[in-house]
């Protein structure tokens, strides 16, 4: 965090881990979080927050299950989407992306519910730059 501009594809190439986010930047009690994501990530959901996301790269989908029905949203690169609070959702990206996400400093990757989380997901509250 410091009083410079933050050149995103720059902090994109700085790390190779995938589903495994880096802090850019913060805002009020948000965290602006860039990650690299390619295969699929987990069903889970946040009780207390949406989540959003913007692709800057690639292509992602995140699949939704909501009242009663399950559906997917495709998102190309510039496409912008919020999950709502309490949605269980799985992010995927056959082709790789990457994405940038706005959530409460603190939000877990695998939220507060979770299936179990396979050993190529990160589970974290986000790591530092650099
Ligand atoms: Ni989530």
């Amino acid at each position: 965090m410091t009083g410079e501009p933050i050149d995103l594809h720059g902090a994109l190439a700085t790390f190779e881990q995938l589903w495994s986010p880096r802090i850019v930047t913060q805002m009020n009690d948000y965290d602006i979080r860039v990650a690299k994501v390619a295969g699929e990530h987990v069903w889970h959901s946040h009780e207390h927050t949406d989540e959003f996301f913007l692709v800057l790269d690639g292509e992602l989908s995140i699949a939704l299950r909501e009242a009663d029905a399950e559906r997917t949203v495709v998102l190309g690169k510039g496409s912008v989407f919020v999950v709502p609070r309490g949605v269980e959702h799985k992010p995927s990206a056959a082709g790789g992306a990457s994405i940038l996400m706005f959530e409460p400093t603190g939000t877990s990757t695998v939220g507060d519910r979770h299936d179990p989380v396979p050993g190529h997901v990160d589970a974290t509250t986000g790591h530092t730059l650099g």
